[in-house]
């Protein structure tokens, strides 16, 4: 079969390599579209722990199930289904267990045309969704479902700022956050993007790299209930001043690094929580597909290459010039 192969640092091209045979427990999925998170563009430039080459990587795809190994009920064959990339996350609902891990890394992941994975991490694909947007739910759509309801626990009618809007797991956000009833700000680096985010029902939103933009946001009265975040950084102090007091603060990423600073006294005197959160449970899995479908969910979609073009879907993600997901039809 054909995959996009990683040999060395920024080395992909598309290689044959063996059909994966699934095994007991597993079922073998003939991929129809993947779609790309800035996890793959990481593994690309070399910058993620454990990396041994050659890499497959993709953790987001939906496809066909082909095939089934000794264990699998054969109704499996001919559903259409997403894989949750999330592997091995354990019986604790707080944490993952040490050797969770991503599908795409060390696994052979969904950049191929097919793939083999345990049956447990199938679900049928929700109906209205057609293969791009369903390639393009999995990871994003779990780690925000996660940091937002699981983590932070929103509720309707609580305003929330998400930060980096053109981020896929953001604009997932955005959309279950207005699903939920809650009121929604944005910022971005681009006003076309926040003007975008608008369209799509935010209330409003702040471009941060404009020079004291949290001063004039807090001067125009607004604070937050909750404020999810992933560039961290220089910025995420600012971010402080802008939750509520009793507020709380989620965070999946730290896409600018480390903040060189934790003002703890600001945070412990306006009484704020600062949550952690990474993918999902499979509970966690489990209610986000039943939420797409329940709200009618429709991921948006960037752009869409064809397989023999994947060097392009990586570039337009470096160069940060996506609004949604970024997927590869197979
Ligand atoms: N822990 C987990 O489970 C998990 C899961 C998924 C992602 N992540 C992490 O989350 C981050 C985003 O991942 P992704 O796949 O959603 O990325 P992505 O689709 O490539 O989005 C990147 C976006 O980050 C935003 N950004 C960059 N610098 C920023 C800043 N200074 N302030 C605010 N936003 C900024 C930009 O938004 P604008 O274009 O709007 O400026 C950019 O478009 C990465 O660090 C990734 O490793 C973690």
């Amino acid at each position: 079969m054909r995959a996009i192969q990683l040999t060395a640092i920024n080395e992909l091209s598309i290689a044959e390599v063996p059909a994966p045979q699934p095994v007991r427990g597993e079922a073998r999925v003939r991929l129809m579209a993947a779609a790309l998170n800035h996890r793959d563009v990481w593994i690309k430039q070399g910058q993620y722990a454990g990396i041994t080459y050659p890499v497959l990587p993709g953790s987001d795809g939906a496809g066909i199930v082909e095939s089934v190994g000794l264990g699998v009920d054969p109704q499996w064959i001919g559903r259409e289904v997403v894989i949750n990339p999330s592997f091995g996350w354990g019986d604790n609902e707080h944490a993952q267990r040490e050797h969770f891990t991503i599908l795409g890394l060390p696994r052979a992941g969904t950049l191929a045309e097919l793939i083999a994975v345990p049956v447990a991490q199938l679900t049928v694909k929700p109906s209205h969704l057609d293969w791009p947007e369903a390639a393009a739910l999995p990871l994003a759509g779990l780690t925000a479902y996660r940091a937002l309801f699981s983590r932070a626990q929103l509720k309707p009618g609580e305003k929330i700022l998400i930060s980096g809007i053109g981020s896929g797991v953001a604009l997932f956000a955005l959309q279950f956050a207005i699903a939920k009833g809650a009121v929604v700000y944005v910022t971005s680096s681009s006003d076309s993007k926040i003007a975008r985010a608008i369209a799509l029902g935010a209330k409003g939103g702040f471009n941060y790299t404009q020079s004291g933009w949290t001063k004039t946001t807090a001067q125009l009265g607004h604070t937050f209930d909750v404020i999810m975040d992933s560039a961290g950084g220089d910025g995420f102090d600012e971010l402080v001043d802008l939750t509520t007091p009793g507020g709380r603060i989620v965070f999946f990423g730290a896409t600018r690094g480390n903040p060189p600073v934790l003002p703890m006294r600001r945070i412990f005197w306006r009484q704020l929580t600062l949550l952690g959160s990474t993918m999902g449970s499979p509970a966690d899995w489990t209610s986000m597909i039943e939420f797409v479908a329940q709200y009618k969910v429709e991921p948006v979609v960037s752009a869409v290459f064809p397989f023999t073009r994947a060097a392009e879907a990586f570039a337009l993600i470096e160069s940060g010039g996506q609004f949604g997901k970024v997927v590869i039809s197979l």
